[in-house]
């Protein structure tokens, strides 16, 4: 069953971050559901791998989306992204030693799935926001 279900609440406006941000849930859901379900460690080292991936992944289109349409707190947001990609591998690293344990789990609901709603509903609308004001003027 799916721990993250998504609101339209979420939607930017622009397609490509919201198919990514739903594709963010997806795996997010994955891997929750290969922790809980005590599936083999393939299979949450699988899920939480591509999580990683796919979080560095996304947030290279976005910056490069930041980028072209010369958004004017690029830096700080890159930041976040940033500080997120490190908290995502270090937690990885952690799971894989230790496996699921539920002080993790833990983490991955607050620090991941809570950090995503929060960064998609405040900094990533501004994102959109902005480029849709320019694309109006172009
Ligand atoms: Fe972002």
């Amino acid at each position: 069953m799916a721990t993250y279900i998504w609101n339209d609440m979420w939607t930017t406006g622009i397609p490509l971050m919201d198919s990514q941000h739903k594709q963010l849930f997806d795996a997010l859901n994955a891997l929750l559901d290969a922790c809980s379900n005590n599936r083999a460690s393939e299979q949450v080292d699988k899920t939480l791998n591509f999580l990683a991936n796919y979080t560095v992944k996304h947030f290279g289109d976005e910056e490069r989306l930041q980028i072209q349409y010369g958004y004017p707190d690029f830096a700080s947001h890159k930041k976040l992204h940033d500080n997120f990609k490190k908290f995502v591998s270090e937690l990885a690293a952690e799971i894989k030693a230790e496996g699921p344990t539920v002080p993790l789990i833990a983490k991955v609901n607050f620090g991941v799935g809570d950090w995503l709603i929060q960064h998609i509903y405040t900094e990533d609308k501004k994102i959109a926001e902005y480029i849709k004001s320019k694309a109006k003027l172009t």
